[in-house]
């Protein structure tokens, strides 16, 4: 066929989302609808996801989700040729909560399932919006995953680099709440660094004077509690010195993603790679977005980073990855199952 339609829908943590991408002649990729009801109100007084919570609304909603997605791009079930879903990796109960699902519309409409990786969504997404070549460097940048991704095929990663402990939206979020600010922390802590002295605080840069591509974020999270404490002693916590935090708090991530894609882009030039790409929520960030432009500029690289819809949790990236996968060959059991951990 000259057109390839697909379903996918993701689940994996706290956004449910449908969407339709089609792949039309000459490769070109058309995102026909692309719907996501994120569950942050459901969560935020617990000051973070609560898994069970999650997987609840993922049940409730990825029905209505489906029929938006459908209905936006005037499309029945049956006029698509596959559905794609989150198999993980992502929290058990909502992965699960999209699989069972994705299992039941295959089956009644007779379509083949793709079971599709989350990260394999995320790193895959520079395709569908800037139609990049293999090979290209692909920073993962949310809030449950930092990696250096040499992608070298649909279904082919090599990784460069992770991260030993905590994820930078992770830290962004735990920094949020170290500070009494609202969740999710990426946005209010850019917010609050706008009137900061990025200066003022000495914060460390984690794992920057060893060799390398992998990176560390929970001490830094660590030291800004610290400097929380000190000021605290004191009194309450002025307007100020919250800015002054997050400011400091932002540059020292800058400075570390900014040095450490430096060196994953040596690796991944003599590699072949033809871009340096990034993704995830953290990717969002302006500051942080900026100094990664620099250094792809600095190393003569194209940059790609997907539009913030796009790069924060979608089901876009998953349909788009199961047109990939499809194309390959591949079609899943339709006894699919979760896999919570499902490493690159
Ligand atoms: O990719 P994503 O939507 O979900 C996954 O983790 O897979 O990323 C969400 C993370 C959260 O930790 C959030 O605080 C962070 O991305 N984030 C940001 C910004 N917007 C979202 N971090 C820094 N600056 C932002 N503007
Ligand atoms: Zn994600």
């Amino acid at each position: 066929p000259d057109t390839l339609t697909i379903l996918g829908l993701e689940s994996s943590c706290d956004d449910t989302a449908a969407a339709i991408v089609r792949l039309g002649p000459e490769e070109c990729a058309q995102i026909l609808s692309n719907v996501v009801s994120s569950q942050t109100d459901l969560h935020a007084r617990f000051g973070g996801v609560v898994p069970e919570i999650a997987a609840r609304a993922h049940v409730e909603k990825l029905d209505l989700c489906t029929e938006t997605a459908l209905a936006d791009a005037g499309l029945r079930l049956a006029d698509c040729d596959a559905v794609a879903v989150t198999a993980g990796p992502g929290l058990i109960g909502g992965v699960l909560a999209g699989v069972m699902f994705a299992r039941g519309l295959a089956t009644a409409a007779g379509l083949p399932l793709l079971g599709v990786n989350h990260l394999a969504g995320h790193a895959l997404t520079p395709r569908l919006t800037d139609g990049l070549g293999f090979p290209y460097l692909m920073l993962l940048v949310s809030g449950g995953h930092c990696q250096f991704l040499l992608v070298r095929g649909a279904d082919d990663f090599m990784r460069l680099g992770t991260t030993i402990d905590d994820a930078p939206g992770e830290a962004f979020d735990k920094t949020a709440r170290i500070l009494g600010l609202a969740q999710p922390g990426g946005p209010s802590v850019e917010a609050e660094a706008r009137s900061g002295d990025p200066g003022r605080f000495a914060l460390p840069r984690p794992l920057l004077n060893r060799p390398g591509c992998d990176l560390s974020f929970s001490g830094l999270k660590t030291a800004v509690l610290r400097e929380r404490d000190a000021l605290m002693r004191d009194g309450a916590l002025a307007r100020q010195d919250r800015a002054d935090l997050c400011a400091g708090f932002q540059a020292a991530i800058c400075d570390v993603l900014a040095e450490k894609s430096r060196r994953a882009i040596a690796l991944a030039r003599d590699a072949g790679a033809g871009a340096f790409a990034v993704a995830g929520g953290v990717a969002a960030n302006g500051p942080i977005r900026a100094a990664l432009v620099r250094v792809a500029d600095e190393a003569g690289l194209p940059f790609s980073a997907p539009p913030l819809a796009l790069c924060t949790d979608n089901a876009a990236m998953i349909a788009w990855a199961g047109i990939e996968r499809f194309r390959l060959g591949h079609r899943d059991d339709p006894g699919l199952t979760a896999r919570p951990r499902w490493p690159l």
